[in-house]
């Protein structure tokens, strides 16, 4: 397909920048669809206000089609969250989105950087791995589902240089 019809049917070119208070609706919106316990408004709101709280939205057009968010202390930072909407899943937009986030941390200051998946979260493991994470440990049950299913958690960790 020529490069404008695409950019027409998929939306326009994804775009990473940094998330600001007014995109707290969309990206609420974003994580119910994607997390058994959505974050609300008023969450997103407070990470954003918060300097220690890095929030980057992947926007196409005007709609936020994904987030990354990480806390930083001193020169560690976790990854609290990441998602890609449903419709734009399985593109590798995560990727840049995850590397870029990264090179922020790094530029203020981060060396470390620690994160908890989903041991059977085949497309988000496979996204820390390719972006240089490795398994640091292992929770077992550490994730209730709402069904009463226990699942175990991965520790992650990736040092920035
Ligand atoms: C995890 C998530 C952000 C990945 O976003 P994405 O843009 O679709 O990611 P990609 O298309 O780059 O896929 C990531 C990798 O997983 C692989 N993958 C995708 N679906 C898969 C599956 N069902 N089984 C195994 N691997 C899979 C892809 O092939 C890709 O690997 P590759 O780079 O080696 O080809 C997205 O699936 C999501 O938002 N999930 C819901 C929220 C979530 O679970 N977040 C992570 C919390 S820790």
């Amino acid at each position: 397909m020529i490069a404008w019809l695409s950019e027409l049917w998929t939306g326009g070119t994804a775009v990473i920048e940094p998330a600001s208070l007014r995109d707290a609706p969309g990206l609420a919106e974003l994580h119910g669809a994607s997390f058994h316990r959505g974050w609300g408004e008023a969450e997103f709101e407070t990470m954003l206000s918060e300097r220690n709280t890095l929030v980057h939205r992947l926007r196409m057009g005007r709609k936020t089609i994904g987030f990354a968010v990480s806390r930083m202390a001193a020169d560690e930072a976790e990854i609290l969250s990441i998602a890609v909407a449903a419709s734009h899943r399985g593109r590798g937009l995560s990727r840049d989105l995850l590397l870029t986030h990264l090179g922020h941390l790094a530029g203020r200051g981060v060396s470390k950087v620690f994160l908890e998946v989903e041991e059977n979260n085949q497309p988000a493991r496979r996204l820390y791995e390719r972006a240089g994470f490795t398994v640091s440990g292992r929770r077992e049950r550490y994730y209730q589902q709402p069904g009463g299913e226990q699942l175990n958690a991965l520790l992650m960790r990736r040092d920035l240089s």
